[in-house]
């Protein structure tokens, strides 16, 4: 199912491609065909604009579209719920993109932070052929290039010369998308098809699966929550604000302050908030300090880095988020940009953090099938 396999759908029913177009030409209005945009779009301009419209996409009701074709193609394929990438990446491979030395390298989802419980929907909104598509190559094969590449040790040319001699060209339409697993390897080749490829890669995390470095809450939003374009809640100038740090969790046990910091002073700036007086917990302490914070009534808004800083107990977790509720202090997850302030709230961030308790890492294991 999910091992390079191509599946069609009804793209006059989703038009995607339409979407883009119109995004695009918000920037470009002289781009009237998404596979000649090379002759109008300036080389050095195409990174930028692919960043620009996959957020641009959000202010439309496409990821609403993408998840009803999650919902009617992929779910039936899985065992159970999913979560999905909240910012799908729009990829522009224009032609002879080589002359300018940036032709993506070959590789695979679990060299690049995503557990092989993420599945990629790759879906293009251009014809897609020969050199101008991904180059793919199947599971099996794939398998045996990384066990062969480790166990040898190869240099970045052996690499690619072997998937370059085992790898095959995508060759689909629009109303067409691919489905792979985080151990087929991929890349491209110089695009010498004279027409530029569009096209999204959106991956999904699958019930109890391996996250790896792609943290639910940030990078994965839930099913039909697709109203991802941030929450501004309002913090008024006589509101007392604190930042809060600690280092009790599992995941957030090695994210320094500095990195805490920089997180929580993002957010301000996107929110327009100023950045408040900074404190935080004993480390060992169990968020006890978060607690006395809550209890003693006299901040309103607590600015953190992420749902993983609350305590990874789920009774506790859930006292402190409940008791947040009950004194009307506002929790803010700066890395996923919610604002504990209803009942609502805490219930999407148990089901988040509920949603797979697998934090091992790939690589790890492809190492013990080595040695
Ligand atoms: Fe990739």
């Amino acid at each position: 199912m999910f091992d390079a396999q191509v599946y069609d759908y009804d793209h006059t029913q989703y038009q995607f491609s339409d979407t883009v177009l119109k995004c695009i030409q918000k920037y470009y209005p002289g781009v009237e065909k998404l596979n000649l945009l090379h002759k109008i779009v300036p080389y050095n301009s195409v990174g930028s604009l692919a960043k620009k419209v996959g957020k641009d996409l959000a202010d439309t009701d496409f990821y609403e579209r993408f998840d009803n074709l999650i919902a009617e193609h992929i779910l039936p394929l899985v065992p159970s719920d999913l979560l999905v990438q909240r910012f799908g990446n729009i990829r522009i491979n224009v032609p002879n993109q080589d002359e300018s030395g940036t032709v993506l390298p070959f590789h695979q989802g679990q060299w690049v932070g995503n557990g092989l419980g993420l599945r990629t929907i790759w879906l293009p909104f251009t014809e897609c052929f020969e050199s101008n598509s991904l180059q793919i190559i199947e599971q099996y094969e794939s398998r045996l290039l990384t066990k062969q590449c480790l166990r040898y040790n190869w240099s970045c040319e052996d690499f690619e010369q072997h998937c370059l001699n085992t790898c095959k060209p995508v060759n689909i339409n629009t109303g067409q998308f691919l489905l792979f697993t985080q151990e087929n390897i991929h890349g491209a080749v110089p695009n010498r098809t004279g027409y530029t490829r569009i096209s999204i890669d959106v991956r999904v995390l699958l019930r109890d699966g391996q996250p790896h470095r792609k943290w639910p809450g940030s990078y994965f939003r839930i099913l039909g929550d697709s109203n991802i374009q941030s929450r501004n809640v309002n913090i008024s100038d006589t509101d007392n604000v604190v930042m809060y740090a600690e280092y009790e969790g599992f995941k957030t046990q090695y994210i320094d302050l500095y990195f805490q910091t920089l997180t929580v002073r993002e957010y301000c700036n996107r929110m327009g908030y100023i950045f408040p007086h900074q404190t935080g917990d004993n480390e060992g302490r169990n968020h006890v300090y978060l607690e006395y914070l809550i209890n003693q009534g006299k901040v309103d808004h607590i600015l953190m880095f992420s749902i993983f800083s609350l305590p990874d107990d789920v009774d506790r977790r859930n006292y402190i988020m409940n008791l947040s509720l009950d004194k009307g202090v506002k929790l803010h997850f700066a890395n996923e940009e919610f604002v504990l302030d209803n009942q609502e709230i805490l219930y999407k961030i148990e089901y988040i953090r509920n949603f797979t308790n697998d934090w091992s890492n790939p690589t790890h294991e492809n190492k013990s099938l080595v040695f």
